[in-house]
Formats: structure tokens, C-alpha cells, sequence
């Protein structure tokens, strides 16, 4: 599909804003959830981070659809290649990271005989309990949430940031509502 000149949609805002309600509300509870080791019970809130967990990877389905059915629109005039390319690296490892993270993170739970629970309904183991070889998912789902996501929206809010108080030129502002 050809790139629009107009700005985003109504639905690609309200769900880039519902995705970083919801991180925000998921890394405050993984900070605060215990620590998972080997014999830990599934309490409330390590419970609650596997739920938000899952609607994360849901949204982030209904997400991706809409953006390959709805591209983004065109650079801003007068904005450096080098930005829009790297902008749209940044995108997309971010999209890659709203699925591999949660992915990761519910095999792990699998691995470790933990039920995720969704409203009542649980969700399929998506491997055995102790299957070798997918120890390492766990260390991975900490890795890529704690560093890779945290440094690549570090990123992405820093150039949003420049853009409207160095560049002054408009490309925070067409991701925000009413515009
Ligand atoms: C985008 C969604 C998610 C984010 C950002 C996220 C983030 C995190 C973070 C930051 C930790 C480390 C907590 C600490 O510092 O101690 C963690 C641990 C963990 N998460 Fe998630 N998580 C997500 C989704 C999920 C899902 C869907 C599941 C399971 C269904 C899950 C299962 C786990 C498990 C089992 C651990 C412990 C891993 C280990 O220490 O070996 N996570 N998560
Ligand atoms: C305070 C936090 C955030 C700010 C200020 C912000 C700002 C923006 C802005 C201004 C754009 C439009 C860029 C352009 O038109 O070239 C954008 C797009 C985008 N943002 Fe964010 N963002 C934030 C958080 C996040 C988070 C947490 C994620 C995902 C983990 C994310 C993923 C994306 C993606 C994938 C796009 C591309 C457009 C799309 O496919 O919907 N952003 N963001």
C-alpha cells in the first residue's frame, strides 16, 4: 500500500498509547512481582504479569495488522534520511520486540510448570515443564525486556523529544490525539 500524506489514523494512536499504558503498567509489576527461582508460587502479581503479558501480545497482533494495512505516512518534508531510516529500524525492532518478549516469557513460564491464566481460562503449556534445552528463555524474556526494550524506547522518546524542542517540526505531534 502506497504511504499516505495525511497523518496517522485514530486507531494507530489509541494503540500506541494503549501499548505504553500497558509496558508501563507491566514493568511496574515485573519490578515489583518476587523474584522467579526455581520453587516460587504463583502469587497474585507474578499471576497479573503473565494476564498483562498476554494482553500486550494480543494488542500488539491487532497492532501490527493495522500497520500493514495502514503504513505509516510520509517523512515529514526536510527531515535527514538518515533519521526516517533509522526511525523506521527502531519501529520495527520495536515491533519484533512486543512479540518475541511475551513469547519468551510464556514459554518460560511453561518451562517452570506455571499457569497462565487468562480471565479464568488457561492458556496452553507451549512446551513441557523442564524440557531441555529452554532454560535459556527465561534469562532472555529479562534480557531483551530489561535492556533491549527499555534502551530502544529510550531512544525512540529521546528523538521524539528532539524533533519537537531542537528540530521544532511536527513529528511528536502528529502521533498525538486530535490532530
Ligand atoms: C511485553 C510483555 C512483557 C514484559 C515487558 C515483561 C517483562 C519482564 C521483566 C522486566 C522481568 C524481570 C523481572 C525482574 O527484574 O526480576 C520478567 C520476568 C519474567 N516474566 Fe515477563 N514480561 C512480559 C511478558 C511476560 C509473559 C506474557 C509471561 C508469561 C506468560 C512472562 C513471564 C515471565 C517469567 C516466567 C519471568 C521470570 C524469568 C526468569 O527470571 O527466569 N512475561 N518479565
Ligand atoms: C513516551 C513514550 C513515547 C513517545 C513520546 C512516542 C512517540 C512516537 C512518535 C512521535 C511517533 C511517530 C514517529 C514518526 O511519525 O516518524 C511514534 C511512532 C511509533 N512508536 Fe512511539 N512513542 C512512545 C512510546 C512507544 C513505545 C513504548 C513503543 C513500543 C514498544 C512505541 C512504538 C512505536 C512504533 C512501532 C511507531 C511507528 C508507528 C506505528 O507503527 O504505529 N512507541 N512514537
Amino acid at each position: 500500500m502506497a504511504q499516505s500524506s495525511e497523518g496517522y489514523t485514530g486507531t494507530a494512536k489509541f494503540l500506541h498509547w494503549l501499548i505504553l499504558a500497558l509496558l508501563v503498567a507491566q514493568f511496574i509489576v515485573a519490578w515489583t512481582m518476587p523474584h522467579i527461582g526455581r520453587n516460587t508460587p504463583v502469587t497474585t502479581l507474578i499471576s497479573l504479569h503473565f494476564t498483562l503479558g498476554i494482553v500486550i501480545l494480543a494488542v500488539a497482533v491487532v497492532r501490527l495488522a493495522w500497520r500493514l494495512t495502514h503504513p505509516e505516512p510520509k517523512p515529514l518534508d526536510g527531515v535527514p534520511p538518515w533519521q526516517t531510516g533509522t526511525a523506521s529500524i527502531v519501529h520495527w525492532l520495536l515491533y519484533v520486540l512486543l512479540f518475541v518478549v511475551p513469547i519468551l516469557g510464556w514459554i518460560n513460564a511453561s518451562w517452570r510448570g506455571m499457569p497462565v491464566v487468562m480471565f479464568g481460562l488457561e492458556l496452553p503449556q507451549l512446551i513441557g515443564t523442564r524440557a531441555a534445552g529452554w532454560q535459556w528463555t527465561g534469562g532472555m524474556h529479562v534480557l531483551l525486556s530489561n535492556y533491549a526494550m527499555l534502551i530502544l524506547v529510550g531512544l525512540h522518546v529521546a528523538a521524539a523529544l528532539y524533533h519537537r524542542m531542537i528540530r521544532r517540526d511536527g513529528v511528536l505531534e502528529r502521533m498525538l490525539p486530535g490532530r
